[in-house]
Formats: C-alpha cells, sequence, structure tokens
C-alpha cells in the first residue's frame, strides 16, 4: 500500500522545470534513470527508442550545436546577441534527445511514439527521486535537418523529445488539472 502512495505522491509533486541552476548532472545518473524507464510498456517488445545522451564533456558539445544549428536567422546575430538568446540552453545539466522509428504503419506508428512517451515519463519520474529536475521539450526547430544531422537522426527518425535535465533552485507552481470527473463519460 506504502509503495503505491508513494507513487502517486510522486506523480503529482513532479513539475517540469524551466529554470535550471547550470550545475551539471552526472553521465552515470542519466544511464540509470535511462536504464529503469526502459521498463516502459512496449508492444511486442519492440523497444521503438534510442537516445543521444549529451552529458558532463557532450554538454558543451551539446550547446555549442543548438546554437549553429537551429535558428537560421541567429546566425546573423551578433555575438553578444547570440549569447544573450542562447544563455538558456546553458543551465540544463544534461540533455537526452529520444528518438522513435517512424513506422510506415499507422497503428505500429503510434504504438511506437506512445511507449517512447511513456518511457521519457518514467524517465522524469526516476530523475524526480533523485533530486533532478526534467522537462520535455519540443523547440520549433527540433525537426530542422541540420540539427537532425548533427545528431545523426536517420531518414525513418523523428526526435520525440529533448528531455533537458538539471539540479534547480526553485520549485514552480503546479498548473492545477481539471477534476477527472469532467473529463469521464461513464459508458452504459
Ligand atoms: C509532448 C510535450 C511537449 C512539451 N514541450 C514543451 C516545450 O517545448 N517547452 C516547454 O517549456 N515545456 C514543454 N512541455 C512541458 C509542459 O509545459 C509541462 O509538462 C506542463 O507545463 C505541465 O507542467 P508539469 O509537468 O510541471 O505538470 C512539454 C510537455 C510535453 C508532454
Amino acid at each position: 500500500m506504502e509503495v503505491f502512495n508513494l507513487l502517486k505522491t510522486i506523480i503529482q509533486e513532479r513539475r517540469s522545470i524551466k529554470k535550471f541552476n547550470g550545475k551539471s548532472v552526472a553521465l552515470s545518473d542519466i544511464t540509470a534513470v535511462l536504464e529503469d524507464a526502459a521498463w516502459a510498456p512496449n508492444h511486442g517488445n519492440r523497444e521503438p527508442w534510442r537516445f543521444v545522451v549529451a552529458a558532463e564533456k557532450g554538454l558543451e558539445a551539446i550547446r555549442t550545436t543548438i546554437k549553429e544549428c537551429t535558428v537560421p536567422k541567429w546566425n546573423m546575430l551578433a555575438p553578444e546577441e547570440l549569447e544573450q538568446k542562447t544563455a538558456g540552453f546553458k543551465l540544463p545539466g544534461a540533455f537526452v534527445f529520444v528518438i522513435v522509428p517512424e513506422d510506415l504503419r499507422q497503428k505500429e506508428r503510434l504504438e511506437d511514439f506512445s511507449a517512447a512517451s511513456a518511457l521519457i515519463q518514467n524517465a522524469q519520474l526516476l530523475a524526480w527521486e533523485k533530486g533532478i529536475g526534467t522537462c520535455w521539450k519540443t523547440p520549433a526547430w527540433i525537426d530542422a535537418p541540420k540539427f537532425r544531422q548533427a545528431l545523426g537522426v536517420k531518414p525513418g527518425e523523428r526526435i520525440l523529445a529533448m528531455l533537458q535535465f538539471g539540479y534547480y533552485d526553485e520549485l514552480p507552481k503546479a498548473k492545477e488539472r481539471t477534476p477527472i470527473e469532467e473529463k469521464i463519460t461513464y459508458f452504459g
């Protein structure tokens, strides 16, 4: 019984962290989280996910790649302006890009995206338990060809999430949820 209450608490109290404090997250913490998160349900045990992880020594490299590959018009900015616009990318302590296959069959594609989403939520909860905040991000440039190429994303694959990990100083307020009764239609 206690186990279920703990789970309920972690699910309810996890928050998306949008302001990290710049402290880096150990690669071993990221791989431990992914190892456990991979117990997500997935049809046919296809395990429809792979990851590009940027932590520790990869952290500076991914920040540079994001700057260089994402918003073309940023290339025209003066260095100080670019620095200001991209300052936020310095703060997460690790990045994980979750990549899923785009099955040509509709049903399998839906299943695979759903399974990878379950994995992502597992990862967010597991990180939270370790005191590490996360935010699932889908920036406008996530499908930009230059960025996909830099990450080694192949045709037939899609980046489902830029998952940011990091430490934080302030806990954001929860966005209230609609009472579930308003979302339920009782059948029969
Ligand atoms: C599929 C998906 C995409 C998201 N993309 C973004 C994003 O691009 N930028 C962002 O700030 N938050 C993003 N979020 C996080 C949501 O803003 C966040 O989950 C929501 O505000 C609820 O907050 P909570 O997670 O603390 O309950 C995304 C969440 C999901 C599930």
